[in-house]
């Protein structure tokens, strides 16, 4: 039997959905079973065999629905290999070092069996929801920074660690 990984996200404005849904491609076309769900619909981790965990981070902190997700199945993703990423910057910075994660997420590593955390570039564009989000567009500071073969090689670490243990 193949493992079954779930994948979930604290989102506003899609962009770490769209994330999610390639990580969980990858890790299908490697061989896993693998479904993208929003953090706020998962109401039992029980049947996955691993969990990968992702959230925008807005005021230096993860997507609240992210937040409560790790407190909600606290003790079943302690006994799980748990993989997070974070997408937040509006910039090339994400591309250019590894961006450390925020505290709250610092925490969650020492308490859960955490494989790897990542921060993507982020995303905002046109029609994004929220006063600081239009202000930021405004600014001009907008833009889409994900690099989709970054988020790719990263998922195929997880489908190996997953496929050789
Ligand atoms: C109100 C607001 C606050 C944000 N705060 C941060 C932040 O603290 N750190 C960061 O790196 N990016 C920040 N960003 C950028 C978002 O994290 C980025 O757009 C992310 O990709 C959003 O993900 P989502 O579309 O899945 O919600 C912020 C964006 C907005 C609109």
């Amino acid at each position: 039997m193949t493992d079954t990984v779930l994948v979930t996200y604290g989102t506003t404005n899609g962009a770490t959905a769209e994330i999610a849904e390639a990580v969980a491609d990858v890790l299908r076309k490697d061989g896993l079973t693998a479904e993208a769900l929003p953090a706020r619909s998962v109401t039992d981790v029980a049947r996955y065999d691993a969990v990968v965990v992702g959230a925008g981070l807005y005021g230096g902190r993860w997507h609240k629905d992210a937040r409560r997700f790790v407190r909600r199945h606290r003790a079943a993703l302690a006994e799980r290999p748990v993989w997070l990423f974070s997408s937040g910057p509006l910039d090339a910075s994400a591309a250019e070092r590894d961006i450390p994660p925020v505290r709250g997420v610092r925490r969650v590593m020492i308490r859960l069996d955490v494989r790897d955390h990542v921060t993507f570039g982020g995303c905002l564009e046109e029609g994004a929801k929220g006063r600081i989000a239009g202000m930021i567009l405004r600014s001009g500071k907008g833009g889409d920074f994900r690099d989709f073969g970054t988020i790719g090689a990263w998922a195929q670490g997880i489908a190996g660690s997953l496929k050789s243990s």
